[in-house]
């Protein structure tokens, strides 16, 4: 579904490490649930990034061989406005990222139930923690139901009665017709959901753990 040959983001900056990733090479197939791991610094976002399209590469290629759209966590996140409410979120994220999908009031019912914040619907985001943030992304997001989902590191925002709602969707995604590429520090969490993990040093691909 998505192929990365020899992919580096370099940055204009004069110092030694000026490369965010660097020859990064990578199938990413249908069925595959990809765990990123690395320290702190390591590339995961930037790599996340350039595949979502959200950040440009300097070297290399990424090949995404179907039409399918990713749907990225980071991408939705970043659409937030927080002097709206959740139900007017709702509407205004799903216009911009799913125009096709007509936001009834049901639909924006069902994001909440399963957000388990229908009673937080009226408050303005300023006034939601970012677990309840998280929460309400994730939850539209599922029900969106895409065929490539990318998520970044979120888990520590997480209760664990949400953490256990996703870790069902997630696994969902394994040997599917879908691809799911999630960063984490959380090495049991990734193992449970993802059938490889790809571990990052200094931008680059140490090396490739298969699972299970
Ligand atoms: N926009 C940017 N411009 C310049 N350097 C950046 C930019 N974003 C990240 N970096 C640098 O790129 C490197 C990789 O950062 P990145 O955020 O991808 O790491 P990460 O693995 O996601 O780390 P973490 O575990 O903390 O989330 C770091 O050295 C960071 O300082
Ligand atoms: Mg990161």
């Amino acid at each position: 579904m998505i192929t990365l040959k020899n992919v580096s983001i370099e940055t204009n900056s004069r110092t030694n490490n000026s490369f965010l990733i660097k020859n990064i090479n990578l199938n990413l197939r249908k069925g595959d649930n990809v765990g990123l791991m690395g320290p702190n610094g390591s590339g995961k976002t930037s790599l996340l990034m350039a595949i979502s399209g959200l950040m440009p590469i300097s070297t290399g290629e990424i090949i995404y061989s179907s039409d399918d759209r990713s749907v990225s966590v980071i991408d939705y996140l970043s659409a937030i406005n927080f002097e709206l409410n959740a139900h007017d979120n709702l509407k205004l994220i799903t216009k911009l990222y799913d125009p096709d999908r007509v936001c009834s009031e049901k639909f924006v019912d069902l994001v909440l139930h399963d957000a388990e914040l229908k009673k937080d619907r009226s408050k303005i985001l300023k006034q939601y923690s970012s677990g309840m943030i998280m929460r309400l992304i994730i939850s539209l997001i599922f029900l969106i139901n895409p065929r490539i989902l990318i998520i970044d590191e979120w888990l520590t925002v997480l209760d664990s009665s949400f953490r256990n709602f996703v870790l069902n969707k997630l696994s969902s995604f394994k040997d599917s017709e879908k691809l799911l590429v999630i960063a984490s520090h959380d090495r049991n969490f990734l193992e449970q959901i993802c059938g490889k993990i790809v571990n990052l040093e200094n931008g680059l691909i140490e090396n490739i753990e298969k699972l299970g």
